[in-house]
């Protein structure tokens, strides 16, 4: 028996997914192998320079050094408020409508334990991010009832599914794992089940801006603005290392974030909270997609489409969906045993049952390999017959 038993509501939870893999492929490293790395959900292209800069400059003044609030700077919440006016033509208030975050993580989780008590119950889709499912039922000891997502329903979350009295919901989309996309009707509805049930309606659009071929995607404050949704820095601007995301929606459910984050953390650093405003800033007017985050986009498009193709012709069926970095499909195997498979001939996937039961079988890869680390990928599975 260990000195320092953790509490059981820890020890509860299974090893966060991308810990196992990492341990596994340090292995193999360890081993010699060249292995090309589709697994986890962090963008190899840089942070735009222009970004970079205004951390750089923000950095170097004294008063930027300080502690910031648990709410954020105003001036990003300025930000994030005329973003929201720009992308989705809603309008929000900075003072009692936004909380800037470290990173949509934390706001996902600290959501549920600022609402949720005791024995209340979450709904979470499955497959889905694991923090819905597992930190957030973590210390308010509530229940969490995971609803299959299928591909059948297009991996859109169906209320119908869903039990009454939940006092939270959380969907995602552009999804992780599987690409899904929705369209505001899709929205509504889930807004208004969440109205009639009297349940908090969570959207965690963390991939927002990553689509591909003209969609994109909503917001639910588009809907009404009786819902939270966050955002994040991370994938859009690849920024996952500066740890910026931000809450936007119902005022009572920001101040609660808010006094939850207020015995917690002491908010974003405030020089990369400059460094966030200048990445909306690069926003137009009208919405439509800066140049920087357009020529992200469009490498990993050519990549999904190099990968996506290339499965297909290994006899894959595989969906190109409109949004995220992530191509899914089903692997006709247990995922396990594919990901292993994979992991001999130096590739790296993420098993789709890591994401929930529901979706074993499926597996998830990350279009963050160059073209010609795709191709070599995809002659490596040829020859090995995977
Ligand atoms: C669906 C989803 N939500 C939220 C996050 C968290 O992003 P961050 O905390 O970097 O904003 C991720 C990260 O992979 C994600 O996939």
């Amino acid at each position: 028996m260990a000195k320092y038993e953790q509490a059981e509501r820890l020890q509860k939870l299974p090893p966060y997914l991308f810990v196992r893999l990492e341990k596994l492929a340090a292995e193999k490293r360890a081993e010699g192998m060249d292995l090309i790395d589709f697994g986890i959900g962090d963008p190899d292209l840089p942070t735009p320079e222009i970004i970079v800069k205004a951390l750089q400059e923000a950095v170097a003044i004294n008063k930027n050094q300080k502690y910031s609030s648990s709410q954020g700077e105003k001036d990003l919440r300025v930000a994030v408020a005329e973003w929201y006016k720009k992308r989705f033509d809603v309008d929000i208030d900075p003072n009692t409508q936004v909380c800037i975050t470290l990173g949509s993580k934390e706001a996902i989780f600290n959501i549920s334990q600022a609402f949720v008590e005791c024995e209340d119950t979450i709904i979470a889709p499955s497959p889905g991010y694991p923090v819905y499912s597992g930190a957030s039922t973590l210390f308010n000891e509530a229940k969490c009832v995971k609803i299959p997502l299928k591909e059948e329903k297009k991996w859109l979350l169906d209320v119908s599914d869903c039990p009454t009295g939940a006092r939270m919901l959380y969907i995602n989309y552009p999804n992780n794992p599987t690409g899904a996309t929705c369209d505001i009707p899709y929205l509504k509805g889930v807004y208004d089940w969440c109205q009639k049930n009297k349940t908090i309606l969570c959207l965690d659009n963390a991939y927002s801006e990553m689509c591909y071929d003209g969609y994109q995607a909503p917001s639910i404050l588009q809907v009404g603005p009786d819902a939270v949704e966050f955002g994040s820095f991370s994938k859009t601007f690849s920024m996952t290392g500066y740890r910026l995301g931000y809450a936007v929606g119902h005022p009572e459910l920001i101040a609660g974030l808010i006094k939850c984050k207020g015995q917690i953390d002491s908010g974003a650093p405030i020089f990369i909270q400059k460094a966030g405003i200048a990445a909306l800033n690069l926003y137009p007017e009208d919405g439509r997609i800066p140049k920087e985050v357009a020529d992200h986009m469009a490498i990993y498009a050519e990549r999904r489409k190099v990968l996506v193709e290339g499965l297909r012709e290994l006899g894959f069926d595989v969906p190109m969906t409109m949004g995220t970095f992530y191509v899914w499909f089903n692997c006709g195997m247990k995922s396990e045993d594919f990901t292993k498979k994979m992991l001999d001939l130096g590739i790296i996937v993420t098993p789709g049952n890591g994401f929930g039961e529901s979706a074993e079988g499926y597996i998830r890869m990350t279009v963050t390999e160059s073209v010609s680390r795709i191709k070599e990928a995809l002659a490596r599975m040829k020859n090995g017959k995977y």
